[in-house]
């Protein structure tokens, strides 16, 4: 997908630029990606779209640069928008999840299908289904929270892969072929370094036995960005069923250290 670089600057707001560290402009750009691929999806197929902002594109530029904006840091879940999500049953499971709060989700679908294709792992074939999910919610250090809110229901190796995935994006590795995004170069900079905590961060997961398993979601994110793609959920259910241990109370109800979290994602209109 071609990203334009006037119009990804231009959905960021006048004076916000020079106060955003390259961090954040990472961050907004994989957000607006994902929004431009569902975008582009929905009107292939003329389908309704879960809006970004309602009557985004329909906006002049110079409106949407004076538009009143939710902080950015925010997810999906919480941008103004023209409809209420579906209510959730009493027992949601995360399939239940992804068709009421996280579609159309093309990207994960489309990064999990690249690993599916490609035969790689079912455990790398499910982190790259959930790798980017948390992005619904909240988009700040977005590998962080991506990793706690499933940590207690996969095997450890998923979690991690999801933390470690957001780091190690800036570091190329040509023994898997990732190279550094050159949209990157583009937007950020070629001269761009990324902040100490973040080279700590991937610089120990180099050091660490488990860095393919972030390595191998970062490589399939990049061939998760296809407008002419069609994904379904369906190849994925079984594969849920085996890597996501389900709690028998409803995800969200659970007292798991990140049950709060599912009813967040549940509940986003929820004053307290
Ligand atoms: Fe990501
Ligand atoms: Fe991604």
């Amino acid at each position: 997908m071609e990203v334009d670089r006037r119009a990804f600057l231009a959905t960021v707001g006048v004076g916000a630029l020079e106060f955003m560290s390259p961090e954040d402009k990472a961050e907004e750009l994989e957000h607006y990606m994902e929004h431009m691929l569902d975008d582009a999806i929905t009107a292939r197929d003329g389908t309704e779209a879960v809006r970004y902002m309602p009557d985004g594109e329909a906006l002049a530029l110079a409106e949407l640069q004076q538009e009143p904006r939710s902080p950015r840091g925010t997810g999906r879940l919480f941008m103004p928008r023209s409809h209420e999500y579906a209510p959730m049953s009493t027992n949601p499971t995360l399939v239940e999840y992804f068709e009421k709060r996280f579609a159309p989700a093309n990207h994960v679908l489309q990064s999990a299908t690249y690993a599916l294709e490609t035969g790689q792992t079912e455990r790398t074939i499910f982190a790259c289904l959930m790798h980017d999910v948390v992005l619904n919610m909240i988009k700040v250090d977005h590998g962080w929270w991506g990793a706690q809110l499933i940590e207690p229901y996969v095997d450890e190796r998923i979690s991690w892969g999801i933390r470690y995935h957001a780091p190690l994006r800036f570091y190329p590795d040509d023994t898997v072929g990732y190279e550094y995004p050159e949209m990157y170069n583009r937007i950020f900079g070629e001269d761009y370094v990324p902040e100490p905590y973040i080279a700590r961060a991937a610089k120990e997961a180099q050091e660490h036995p488990w860095y393919m398993e972030a390595r191998l979601i970062t490589l399939n994110d990049t061939y998760a960005f296809d407008e002419d793609k069609v994904v379904s959920l369906d190849p994925f259910v079984d594969i849920i069923g085996r890597q996501f241990k389900q709690p028998k109370e409803g995800l969200g109800f659970d007292n798991s250290p990140s049950s709060h979290m599912w009813r967040t994602i549940m509940n986003p209109d929820r004053p307290l």
